[in-house]
């Protein structure tokens, strides 16, 4: 391969996955659309900035005409991360989510089938298969999304699967489980309650705190993505998912342990509507294609929490436009208890 579209690189996965293929593939030529909603940062990239070898360029999925330009100059593969991706988000305002998760991955398969672009792949989430009491999900198992942001995303994958099916478009998707490390938004829970943390501020465990997210490491997902991208098979779907299962209050008590704060931080808040109780990967069709995660979560937790605390310009640029929404989202859960 000589030349990748990646968008949605200015955010969390995609950008490591931008630097991943950077640093790793000596002649390749990474071209980055991403739109820089609130999620999107140019920050992220900073460090591959000047390389000859990227570019970024600001746009819509949504926007044909960008990414058929794009297309035009050939491109060997399109990686598809551009997305509304947070779960509150989309339960307060679900428009952004259908307009980009659907519309946006509908007109990238278009320009795919209009091109003749030979590999695209489709970044979704073990989020689309709902929520499991015991035992993991295999990529057989049935979609049965809960959310505002799980069902676009399903939405999403359904019209990829139906390109493969309908028009022999060269698709595959790829569905991981939570990801978590460096350039990761503060509203997803890892890095939101260890800035909250650092600031002595309270921990909002929704619920009981007893939800269980399948952990992954985000170098790790960018590996298999990676493989996927290379030896994967068209039409096939590739579930990704960390080797731990961890409960929300252990996630929240390590941090406090690992940041020397007080479980006084710990505050039980309403629940999400609908949140989904566990989530469960069955990953071993991608460790087919010579796949492995990271086995020690400790370490990748405290690798974790040391770049917040080592990249705080990077986070407190963010953080004061994060606060409003926080106070709005938690006093509409409560609304609605
Ligand atoms: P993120 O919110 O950090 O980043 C999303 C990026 O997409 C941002 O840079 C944003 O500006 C860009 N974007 C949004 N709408 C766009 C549009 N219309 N056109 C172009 N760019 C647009 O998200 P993330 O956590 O990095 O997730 C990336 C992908 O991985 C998403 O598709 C998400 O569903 C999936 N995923 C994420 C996780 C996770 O734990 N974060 C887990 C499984 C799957
Ligand atoms: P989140 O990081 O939003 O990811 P997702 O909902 O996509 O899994 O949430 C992870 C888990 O943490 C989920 O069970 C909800 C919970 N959570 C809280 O308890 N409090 C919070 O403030 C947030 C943001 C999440």
């Amino acid at each position: 391969m000589k030349k990748i579209l990646v968008t949605g690189g200015a955010g969390f996965i995609g950008s490591n996955f931008v630097r991943y293929l950077v640093t790793t593939y000596p002649e390749l030529e990474v071209v980055n659309l991403d739109k820089l909603t609130y999620a999107g940062n140019l920050d992220n990239l900073k460090d591959i900035n000047e390389n000859p070898r990227y570019r970024f360029i600001k746009g819509d999925i949504g926007n044909k005409n960008i990414v058929e330009k794009l297309a035009g100059e050939g491109l060997d593969a399109i990686v598809n991360f551009a997305a509304e991706t947070h779960v509150d988000r989309s339960i307060l305002d679900p428009e952004a989510f259908i307009k980009t998760d659907i519309m946006g991955t509908h007109i990238l398969l278009e320009v795919v089938r209009k091109f003749n672009i030979k590999r695209y792949i489709q970044i979704s989430t073990d989020e689309v298969y709902g929520s499991i009491a015991k035992g993991s999900f295999t990529e057989k198992s049935p979609i049965a999304p809960n959310s505002p942001y799980s069902s676009s995303k399903a939405g999403g994958d359904l019209l990829v699967r139906s390109y493969f099916k309908t028009y022999g478009t060269p698709v595959i998707i790829t569905r991981s489980s939570n990801n978590f490390g460096p350039y990761q938004y503060p509203e997803k829970i890892i890095p939101f309650f260890i800035t909250q943390a650092i600031y002595d501020q309270k921990l909002p465990l929704y619920g009981d705190g007893k939800n269980v997210r399948n952990w992954l490491q985000v170098v790790d997902n960018c590996r298999a993505i990676d493989a996927v991208l290379r030896r994967g098979k068209d039409g096939e779907v590739y579930n990704i998912g960390g080797a731990v299962e961890v409960e929300n209050i252990k996630i929240a008590k390590a941090i406090l342990r690992k940041l020397g704060k007080s479980t006084d931080l710990l505050k039980f808040v309403t629940d999400r509507p609908g949140h989904d109780r566990r989530y469960s990967l069955d990953s071993s069709k991608v460790k087919k294609l010579g796949w492995k995660p990271s086995l020690d979560f400790e370490k990748d937790l405290n690798d974790t929490i040391d770049w917040y605390i080592n990249h705080r310009k990077w986070w407190e640029k963010i953080i004061k436009k994060q606060k409003s929404f926080q106070s709005f989202k938690e006093s509409w859960y409560k609304t609605r208890q």
